[in-house]
């Protein structure tokens, strides 16, 4: 792992999950832990990029030399990203939250008084951000998606390659315990444009990263 890969480049990555306001006390999630993100982020810094790291809510240190932006949402997540451009190279690994309710109540929604009945929200798409950035005018050289799925793995990660207009697409199988969302450890395949796959057996976070990082950066190289 050299110290100057990556020297003279801005990296972007973002990390965690978004929070997507119902009222002022509730929100939709999910179990992101933005550890993968995070340990990116230390790589690439070590690498000597110069690191943005929009990230969700998450209980996480910023790691050293990198420029750390908190958001909640998604839409919050994608305003950060673009004011972050331009970049050399855009990793996205936050779990961005595909739907927001409709519109956040003014005021805690109260149960209705004598009644049983359920409630209905009504939830309204939220931007792709790595869809928006890999179709951006000012386009991040090389686009980086995360595919988590607990079935045909490679599969719908072909897909989102293409789809999103992506440069390489990192999948995880999230169905396998121990490895993925909230674990220390992951397992990956990457896929290139080509489609030509490459897998990354189960290793800590850290380990990956720094693995991830010194692939990227050859590709950033011949690209
Ligand atoms: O389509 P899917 O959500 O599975 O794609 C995952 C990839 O797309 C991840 O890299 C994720 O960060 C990104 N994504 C995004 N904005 C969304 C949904 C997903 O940037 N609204």
């Amino acid at each position: 792992f050299e110290r100057g890969l990556l020297a003279g480049r801005h990296i972007l990555i973002n990390a965690g999950p978004t929070r997507e306001a119902i009222d002022p006390v509730r929100y939709i999630s999910n179990h992101s832990s933005g550890k993968m993100g995070f340990a990116l982020a230390e790589a690439a810094a070590e690498a000597g990029a110069r690191v943005t790291l929009v990230a969700g809510p998450v209980n996480l240190p910023t790691p050293a030399r990198v420029q750390r932006v908190d958001v909640v949402s998604a839409q919050q997540m994608l305003d950060a990203c673009l004011a972050a451009l331009p970049a050399d190279l855009f990793i996205a690994s936050a779990a961005v939250a595909d739907y927001r309710p409709d519109a956040c109540a003014e005021q805690k929604l109260k149960k209705t008084p004598g009644s049983d009945d359920g409630m209905t929200l009504t939830l309204v798409r939220n931007p792709d951000i790595l869809a928006t950035l890999a179709s951006h005018s000012e386009r991040p050289g090389f686009c980086v998606g995360f595919a988590a799925e607990t079935q045909d793995v490679l599969g719908y990660a072909r897909d989102k390659l293409q789809r999103k207009n992506l440069d390489l697409i990192i999948a995880n199988d999230v169905s396998q315990s121990g490895i993925g969302f909230n674990s220390d450890d992951n397992a990956v395949t990457l896929i290139d444009r080509d489609l030509t796959s490459t897998h990354l057996p189960q290793a800590s976070k850290q380990k990956l990263a720094r693995d991830l990082i010194s692939r990227l950066a050859t590709r950033l190289d011949r690209h």
